[in-house]
């Protein structure tokens, strides 16, 4: 019995002249008379594979020649060097179609429906999303997005962090009113979180360094090339530690991912044009910090329209960011553009102790976080200056009465940063089925 492998392992060069059984999918086929050229692809690889009449039964050869693209398939044969690329092949003794494909519809997802689309943006391909996950650009962004995923988990967890789960439905806002999804809940109203900080900040006194990635959700009503209604949230929280603190693991963070993709991922991100120097750079460097009012005044001299306290809309974060060379945390917002969790700055209250992170190429906000108001007189304050009910806080207060201490945490967006990283023109490119305003299915 030839031995089963993957792809990959028949392109390494270790297995020539060996019997071996692939199982895959078509993805070309050629063929005339008495010969067959398939290519078939598993997770790993590609590779052409050669059926010649004489080589194996003709039964075997008319099923391999009906096998159209996509059509799932075993093959076993020789695996053999190919003189004129250098590459190899498999030249084919056997084969088992196992899910044909009806040639009456055909794989929709044709090379010149990708084309067309230049990035997964038609609507054809979204509504085939189900189907446009196994290109090869899906697929390696798929794979790009697993190794972020990996990396965040390995970050926290070399530093024992515990990770921990909190509700999504909730009673409240943590990030204003305006991006809560309403659901009913029998006869009362719940809300998607939109984030996991309030619970994290409970468990705070008990495991001092927690983190998760988890689902947010807002609903937000304009689809930009950054926003989702369901996006994937890596956030943290630790005890005893203030805004640098904070700033010092999201910087951190995210150049260990930055490291984590150029050990796992080179070949994945050329083969998507994206530039390891890049990468390279944002890895190796330290990132600068500038305050919100210089931000300000950098935008009023090049004549952006904005005054001292708006916050920074994605237009905005677009000019400033053009030109950065690594990623930017921006701290000390003021007081009235941020919720009332931000803890005011002891020296100057006009401003809160924050900071967000904008990556360059014009991507703009990554991470968001800051200190929290962690005594009960302060928080009172904020909730009541912001005008917000506290009925749906009060365990989030009442956390404050006992042993408050001094904490902090981020929140990281997971396809925002595999979005910047892979170079992609707009976030749905790096998630499997985005959720936006006009989309839910498939
Ligand atoms: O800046 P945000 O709103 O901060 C929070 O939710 C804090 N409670 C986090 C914390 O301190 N634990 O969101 C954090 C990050 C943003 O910087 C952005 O990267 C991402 O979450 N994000 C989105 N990503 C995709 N689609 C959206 N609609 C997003 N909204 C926020
Ligand atoms: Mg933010």
């Amino acid at each position: 019995m030839a031995k089963e492998t993957w792809i990959s392992d028949a392109l390494s060069g270790a297995l020539t002249e060996q019997e071996v059984t692939l199982k895959g999918w078509v993805k070309r086929t050629r063929s005339s008379g008495k010969i067959c050229f398939v290519t078939i692809r598993d997770s790993t690889g590609s590779i052409q594979c050669v059926a010649k009449a004489g080589n194996l039964e003709d039964e075997q050869l008319d099923a391999l020649k009906s096998a159209i693209i996509e059509s799932s398939i075993i093959l076993s044969g020789t695996v053999k060097e190919d003189q004129r690329s250098g590459g190899y092949e498999l030249a084919v003794s056997g084969v088992e179609v196992i899910g044909p494909v009806n040639p009456d519809s055909p794989f929709p997802i044709t090379e010149s429906a990708m084309e067309a689309a230049d990035g997964g943006e038609t609507e054809f391909l979204l509504d085939n999303r189900h189907l446009y996950l196994r290109t090869s650009r899906m697929t390696t962004m798929l794979k790009i997005r697993s190794s972020v995923f990996g990396a965040i988990h390995s970050y926290f967890r070399n530093l024992d962090f515990t990770e921990y789960q909190a509700p999504c439905f909730v009673a409240g806002a943590v990030e204003g009113g305006s991006t809560l999804f309403e659901v009913p809940y029998f006869g009362r109203k719940a809300y998607l979180t939109q984030s996991w900080q309030l619970y994290a900040e409970a468990a705070m006194p008990a495991l001092e360094r927690l983190y998760t990635i988890a689902p947010s959700f807002r609903a937000e009503k304009s689809r930009t090339r950054r926003h989702l209604t369901e996006f994937w949230h890596a956030e943290m929280e630790i005890a005893w530690g203030g805004n640098e603190d904070v700033m010092a693991h999201g910087e951190a963070l995210v150049r260990h991912i930055c490291k984590t993709l150029l050990e796992e991922r080179s070949e994945e991100l050329e083969s998507l044009g994206r530039d390891l120097d890049l990468i390279r750079r944002y890895a190796d460097n330290p990132f600068p910090r500038i305050r919100y009012d210089e931000a300000i005044e950098r935008l009023q001299a090049l004549g952006v329209d904005i005054e001292w306290g708006q916050d920074l809309d994605y237009s905005k974060e677009k000019i400033l960011t053009q030109d950065f060379e690594v990623p930017h945390f921006l701290t000390h917002y003021p007081r009235i553009a941020k919720p009332f969790y931000h803890r005011p700055d002891p020296e100057d209250s006009k401003y809160v102790l924050c900071h967000d992170l904008l990556a360059p190429e014009g991507y703009g906000e990554i991470i968001g976080g800051g200190e929290r108001t962690w005594s009960e007189e302060e928080i009172l304050e904020r909730i009541d200056e912001e005008g917000t009910p506290r009925e749906p806080y009060e365990f989030y207060i009442d956390v404050r009465r006992y042993g408050g201490v001094p904490h902090g945490g981020f929140g990281l967006g997971v396809d925002r940063v595999v979005s910047w990283l892979a170079g992609a023109e707009h976030i749905r490119e790096v998630i499997p089925f985005p959720r936006d305003s006009r989309r839910v299915t498939p």
